[in-house]
């Protein structure tokens, strides 16, 4: 049975790369054919041969599946700014029906897709749609990045109750600490234990140098 997981978050930097990393090692080391997906991205580096961006770069390393840089990243964007600014600098209008047929190409030649959003779940992505729109038109389950700091409860619970409203399922949710300096954190965690939906799929520490493959032998799988 394919497999599909949109990758969203408390926040922008709260983790979903390293998430989205870690869940594809963990998907490819179930023996799937995996591919990464980072629709839209903004901050992107022109390296010769074409914008490029470092979520895209990483999510491409760690897939196993036959890919090509322009589907798996199709809006690609220099401006490091919300990803509708960006795009109306470029004088791009980001296309959802776009975007679903650079998945569907990505999920037929896969077994599982993992799509990382971009910020979090109500960033816009022209006028009139954000990214919650993306995760409904492929209609996967969500995974929500939690990121460990101060606040991040309120944010946890408006990004989970965002998600149910718009009708898709919360498929677990992460904790990762990126603050070292968090106050309290098994409490946090209890607390949203207690409150969010889904299941905790990894509980991630603080890391002086966050790794993905060790972080993916702790998933508590999903399907
Ligand atoms: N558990 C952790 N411990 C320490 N540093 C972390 C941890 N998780 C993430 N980081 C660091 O935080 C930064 C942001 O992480 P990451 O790029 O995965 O976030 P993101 O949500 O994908 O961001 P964006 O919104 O830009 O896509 C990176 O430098 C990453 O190494
Ligand atoms: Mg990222």
């Amino acid at each position: 049975m394919k497999q599909g997981y949109f990758i969203t978050g408390t926040d922008t930097g709260v983790g979903k790369t390293l998430v989205s990393v870690a869940l594809i090692i963990a998907l490819r080391n179930q023996g799937l054919r995996v591919s990464g997906m980072k629709p839209v991205a903004s901050g992107c580096v022109n390296k010769g041969s074409g914008f490029r961006n470092e979520d895209a770069d990483r999510l491409l390393e760690a897939s196993n599946a036959d890919t090509d840089y322009d589907i798996i990243c199709p809006y690609r964007f220099s401006e490091p700014v919300a990803p509708h600014i960006a795009a109306k600098k470029a004088g791009i209008n980001i296309s959802i029906g776009h975007i679903a047929q650079c998945y569907n190409q990505l999920n037929s030649s896969s077994d599982a897709v993992v799509v990382e959003g971009a910020g979090g779940w109500q960033v816009p992505i022209n006028e009139e749609q954000t990214m919650s729109d993306v995760a409904i038109e492929l209609a996967l389950p969500v995974v929500i990045v939690v990121g460990g700091r101060l606040g991040c409860i309120n944010h946890a619970l408006l990004t989970a109750e965002g998600v149910i409203a718009s009708g898709l399922s919360v498929a677990g949710w992460i904790f990762n600490q990126i603050d070292p300096g968090l106050q309290q954190a098994s409490e946090v965690k209890n607390t949203l234990q207690r409150h969010m939906p889904g299941l905790l799929l990894a509980d991630i520490p603080w890391q002086e140098r966050p790794d993905a493959t060790a972080i993916s032998r702790d998933f508590v799988f999903l399907t």
